[in-house]
């Protein structure tokens, strides 16, 4: 398994373009499925869970090109139902085939997820929502058993929002018959990004971006081409590795009202940010205010940026606090920040982070996707050589991520790890 090797204290400085996003990617491939034809997703990032995504989407008869960031997505031969456990396990979002699957070819076989590094994450309200639209829906052998004729329109209303729930609904939603309307609705860009796509393939939806999706349901979807949104929470990772170096970080291809959750905290931090047209510029302060950040749902403080946070306030002239109201066990990153030098405790769902002055390299484990960002960020501050093991995490999600530091001046390096 590689590592990354880095050596810290290097002031990054420099320019980076942003890849599309993976949370958008993932529910945008899905919903391929829904029409017969050929669909293009521009601006896919090269990730590992894309592959992932792209093979289950093959054995499902899916026809699947990617080069060049250019996503062909095939769907006319479609002629299996299945997403099997050991897909599943690898990446909860294959959950998101459910509602293609159901929505047009009226059955489907997902594994239930069951946790992940960081707890338990339910998938209750995806299968309650699409009961709602008609299908039966069983449980058996840890497998989601779906089986529905066209599928009806009907009112929902999700006591949590949920990204996932939400997409999935919409997808099935789309050629259900009659009018479906979701209420507390996920307002994260990845599904305005997916209503976008769907719109693009002919389906009727209102309400995109807001927490009331009104989906009228048509008899036929037709391909479509579509631009992916830049990745925010890539964005916002670079965007605390200038923070965090005292350097200056510009940022092309983002959406900055995406992003301002995120840069107004880095403002109020002490960063001073610059926005332009499809670009964001940071400049570090000599000294990182503490600044508190709960994690919520769009347009808050998102949680994929919680783990990132933690480490920028763990070199904060103070004591911050992090909180995070949707995964409350999402913290295992803070026993591998300590390692590095960090002083922080952990009370209940909230992290109490006392600055320190400096951190010190070690090598640190990586447990999940953003806590490995965390590590990499500690490690570019931290004095001396820093190796993050199990890298494979942080490829999951990141583009090419030890290429884009090195273009800021980053010391770092992919190298082959030993083995746990
Ligand atoms: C998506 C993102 C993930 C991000 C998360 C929250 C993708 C592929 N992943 O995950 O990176 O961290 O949003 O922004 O887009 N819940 C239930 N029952 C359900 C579904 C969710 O109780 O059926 C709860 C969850 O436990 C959590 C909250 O709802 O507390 C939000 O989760 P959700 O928005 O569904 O996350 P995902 O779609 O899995």
């Amino acid at each position: 398994m590689d590592k990354f090797v880095i050596q810290g204290g290097r002031r990054l400085s420099g320019t980076i373009s942003v890849s599309g996003a993976k949370n958008a990617t993932l529910a945008l491939m899905p919903a391929a499925m829904l029409s017969s034809g050929t669909s293009l997703l521009h601006n896919t990032p090269a990730l590992r869970d894309v592959t992932t995504m792209t093979s289950l989407l093959r054995t499902m008869g899916m026809r699947i090109d990617f080069r060049d960031n250019l996503l062909t997505l095939d769907s006319a031969a479609v002629n299996g139902y299945e997403a099997p456990y050991e897909h599943v396990k690898k990446m909860r979002a294959s959950i998101y085939v459910l509602g293609p699957l159901i929505g047009r070819y009226g059955r489907a076989k997902v594994s239930l997820p069951g946790g992940c590094a960081w707890g338990p994450r339910p998938v209750n309200l995806h299968i309650e929502g699409i009961r709602k639209l008609g299908a039966d829906i069983r449980l058996e052998g840890g497998y989601i058993i779906a089986k529905a004729g066209r599928l009806h329109g009907a009112r929902i209303h999700f006591d949590v929002s949920s990204v996932g729930a939400t997409g999935n609904v919409m997808m099935a939603a789309a050629l259900a018959k009659g009018t479906t309307v979701i209420e507390n609705a996920a307002m994260e860009p990845e599904i305005t990004a997916l209503a976008g796509f769907l719109i693009a393939m002919g389906a009727r939806i209102d309400g995109s971006g807001t927490n009331r999706l009104e989906i009228q349901g048509v008899d036929a979807l037709h391909p479509a081409d579509f631009i992916t949104i830049p990745d925010r929470i890539e964005a916002g990772t670079f965007l605390i590795a200038g923070a965090i170096t005292g350097g200056n970080v510009r940022l092309e291809h983002v959406v900055p009202e995406h992003l301002s959750a995120i840069t107004s905290k880095l403002e109020a931090a002490g960063c001073a940010i610059r926005v332009g047209p499809g670009s964001l510029s940071l400049t570090a302060p000599p000294t990182l205010r503490p600044v508190d950040v709960t994690a919520a749902v769009y347009p808050g403080f998102p949680t994929d940026m919680q783990a990132q946070w933690t480490s920028l306030m763990s070199v904060a002239s103070g004591t911050a606090v992090v909180t995070d109201s949707i995964y409350f066990d999402r913290f295992k990153h803070v026993p591998e920040l300590t390692r590095l030098g960090a002083d922080i405790e952990l009370k209940e769902n909230s992290a109490v982070i006392r600055g320190v002055a400096r951190l010190a390299g070690a090598k640190v484990m990586s447990t999940d996707l953003r806590a490995s960002a965390s590590l990499i960020l500690a490690g570019l501050v931290a004095s001396g050589t820093t190796e993050v093991l199990r890298v494979y995490h942080i490829d999951r999600g990141y583009e090419a991520i030890e290429k884009k530091l090195q273009s800021l001046g980053a010391e770092i390096s992919r190298e082959a790890g030993e083995e746990f």
